[in-house]
């Protein structure tokens, strides 16, 4: 029987109540699909500041180094504000995602048909089943870059080279194969000479690729054209800023921040595995919180890490089924179930 080990990096805030939850989901598919898994927990971000000064402790890097996989919930909050930039807690997720070699973030938005009217956008605009894969590169470009300031002046650079552009472009082929065969790289390629080589280097990549039909646009149509035609897209592969940028707009596409998951991959198996959304200190301990994110992260994590595409598919259904008639408050609509944190970790158990 396949047993992996996993790092459990629960953080701050919210982290922790979301992070039970999915612990449990995952023990649970764990027993019907017939796998083992064993936790180690490990700290980051604000909570690893209170305890060790730094957001990142060695030990921290080591033990998730020696792990299958990582479920991260969330870090930072208002009492580590005053901390210099290079020891807050984000400093200590940039950390961990460069230890850890993950270039590749996986961004899916995904709208689940019960909650369709969550979306701000009108129904015949998003279809029955909109279903976008975002691949941002996560290690390289202008948050990397080198950078300086002078008395009247500030300058970051976006670098990438040859190799950096043409390892995410295979993840986003790859991801293409597996799903409807489309890629559509996202650039600057008008203005930038990063993106004039990005272009250039995924068009040679797409050889490799003669199935995946390949086109480009240019940054900004393509943030016009999520809002005006999402269904059009299937894999967007595209620079670091650009991809933290156009994930978050397309995150809202599909509704509420507590529903949106996230996965970040090295070359290897080893992955990590978190929401898309921070901390949230206003709700943090109230029991509140929506769990979802963080288990259709675990999903993601069975999916693309640790083998088990069917329990992966079994979460999801779990998930959409609750749906149907329980809600978190973030979530919430006349006539459903108002449920908590941990209820509605037992329900996705339940319908599992
Ligand atoms: N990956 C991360 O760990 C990460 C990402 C973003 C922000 N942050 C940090 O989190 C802290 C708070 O940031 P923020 O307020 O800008 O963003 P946030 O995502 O934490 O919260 C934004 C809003 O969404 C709500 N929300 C978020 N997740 C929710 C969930 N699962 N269920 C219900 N409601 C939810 C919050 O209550 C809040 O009203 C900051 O310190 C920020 O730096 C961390």
């Amino acid at each position: 029987m396949a047993d992996y080990k996993i790092t459990l990096l629960k953080g701050d805030g919210i982290g922790p109540e979301i992070v039970d939850q999915a612990v449990k989901v995952l023990n649970k598919a764990a027993d019907k699909f017939g796998f083992g898994v064993t936790y180690d927990e490990a700290l980051l971000g604000g909570c690893a500041i209170d305890a060790t000064g730094v957001p990142l402790p060695e030990e921290t890097v080591a033990k998730c180094k020696a792990s299958d996989s990582v479920i991260l919930g969330a870090v930072g909050g208002p009492k580590w504000d005053d901390q210099p930039g290079n020891n807050r807690p984000e400093a200590g997720l940039l950390g961990i995602r460069g230890a850890l070699g993950l270039f590749a973030n996986l961004r899916p938005s995904v709208i689940f048909g019960p909650l369709k009217s969550a979306s701000p956008i009108k129904d015949e605009i998003i279809g029955d089943n909109m279903d976008i894969m975002i691949v941002r590169e996560l290690t390289g470009g202008i948050y990397f870059g080198e950078r300086g300031k002078s008395e009247d002046a500030a300058w970051d650079t976006e670098k990438y080279s040859v190799a950096e552009i043409e390892r995410i472009a295979r993840v986003a082929f790859d991801m293409a194969m597996k799903r409807n065969k489309k890629l559509t790289s996202v650039d600057k390629a008008n203005v930038l000479e990063s993106s004039r080589l990005w272009r250039k280097t995924v068009i040679e990549v797409s050889k490799e690729y003669p199935e995946v039909e390949l086109n480009h646009m240019y940054v900004d149509n393509c943030a016009m054209q999520l809002v005006r035609n999402p269904k059009q897209f299937d894999v967007i592969v595209t620079s670091n800023i650009f991809g933290d940028i156009l994930s978050d707009e397309a995150s809202m596409i599909a509704g509420s921040i507590g529903m949106l998951a996230s996965a970040s991959l090295s070359g290897g198996k080893l992955g990590l595995y978190e929401p898309i959304h921070g901390s949230a200190p206003d709700i943090a301990g109230l029991g509140i919180a929506n769990p979802l994110a963080t288990i259709l992260s675990v999903a993601m994590m069975l999916r693309y890490s640790l083998g088990q595409p069917q329990a992966a598919d079994a979460i999801e259904a779990a998930v959409s089924e609750v749906l149907k008639t329980n809600r978190t408050p973030d979530i919430y609509e006349d006539g459903m179930n108002k449920v908590s944190c941990s209820q509605m970790g037992d329900l996705v158990c339940e319908a599992l």
